[in-house]
């Protein structure tokens, strides 16, 4: 079985052709309207979505297959207290491929573990959210013609935001890339992150105004503040607000850069952007069934053929929104990498 739960489950060659794939399907839909007849997909979603949920349930209905699944699991027998690991074997057994939604960074990963059919990361807290990548490598390689050689801007909620987590991971696969973040101090990109942009050799700035960085970007990702993610309605207050694209800063960027956001919008961007053809996002998160159709063709047929190497510890991760320390069932997975451990669910490393 091969799920996706990091890009890195994925080859670039197989990325790039889910990427060809979504461009071939959304050209010549026609031609893949009875491809997935019989196949049914599982939408369980712990955490609220618009884009995501609906766009894989389109994607679905649309290559001919059937959708099941929740959006609140509260009308779920969860709410009855049954665990994460019986609700994904039962629900793998009903299902053909799940994707999995959850605030609990891993959630996708002890999925995998349990489930007798492939398992798709649709977002596990602010970890990860592979497939709002695919989308946003599609709607990039349209309007540039490439993935490589990009002066990238991520506005916004740096710390907790998932899809930039996700999306400079991507880009660091491809040549030349520029990551430019634009944050508060208390939501710069994680640590994590900023490692891995330096042991590949790649160049990275920190600013603090959207203002000084606007000029020099091809591509300016903008991100909500994710008030669901803070301990206190006052400490969001303090961030909500901080940036805002207006069509006068827009005035100093280039007339080639593309403006992308995973939506959902709350201020961010002032609704006068959306009139500029540099305004991309609604065209980005309809291109997210396309490339979520190739992704479940891709995975379907799919064989996985990598060993998984593994080491299990008596450490606990010490990431306290780790799916490990709230589901204890869980066993304790680490990856090495030189002298570092890695938890495998969260990606965090932890000290030994
Ligand atoms: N981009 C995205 O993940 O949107 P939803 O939360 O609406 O799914």
């Amino acid at each position: 079985m091969k799920h996706l739960i990091d890009l890195d489950d994925f080859s670039l060659n197989e990325i790039n052709s889910i990427i060809n794939k979504a461009i071939e399907i959304k050209n010549n839909q026609h031609k893949f309207l009875d491809v997935m007849h019989g196949k049914i997909i599982g939408t369980l979603f712990y955490e609220p979505s618009t884009r995501t949920q609906m766009s894989f349930q389109t994607a679905m209905l649309k290559l001919g297959g059937q959708v099941i699944g929740f959006n609140n699991p509260q009308n779920s027998s969860i709410a009855k207290g049954e665990n994460f690991k019986d609700t994904i074997k039962v629900i793998g057994g009903y299902a053909d491929i799940i994707a999995i939604r959850h605030p609990l960074e891993g959630a996708a990963k002890a999925a995998s573990l349990f489930s007798d059919c492939p398992i798709i990361n649709a977002g596990d807290g602010s970890h990860l959210h592979p497939t709002q990548t695919l989308t946003d490598l599609l709607t990039i390689s349209e309007q540039k013609n490439t993935l490589s050689g990009l002066n990238l801007g991520f506005c916004g909620d740096l710390k907790y935001g998932r899809t930039v987590h996700s999306l400079v991971k991507m880009m660091l696969k491809y040549e030349n890339n520029k990551f430019i973040f634009i944050s508060t101090k208390e939501l710069q990109i994680p640590k994590y992150i900023k490692n891995m942009i330096i042991a590949s050799g790649n160049y990275y700035e920190e600013l603090f105004s959207l203002e000084d960085a606007i000029e020099k970007l091809d591509i300016l990702y903008m991100t909500r503040i994710q008030r669901e993610r803070f301990k206190s309605i006052q400490d969001y207050n303090m961030q909500k607000n901080v940036f805002k694209l207006t069509t006068d800063k827009l005035e100093r960027a280039s007339p080639n850069m593309i403006i992308l956001h995973p939506l959902p919008r709350v201020d961010e961007i002032d609704i006068a952007v959306d009139n500029d053809p540099r305004a991309l996002y609604f065209k980005q998160a309809s291109n997210g069934v396309f490339v979520r159709m190739a992704l479940i063709l891709h995975i379907l047929s799919a064989k996985n053929t990598e060993a998984v190497e593994r080491i299990n510890l008596n450490e606990c991760c010490t990431n306290k929104l780790c799916i490990t320390n709230h589901e204890k069932y869980l066993p304790h997975y680490f990856k090495k990498n030189k002298n570092d451990y890695f938890c495998e669910y969260c990606s965090r490393e932890i000290k030994l």
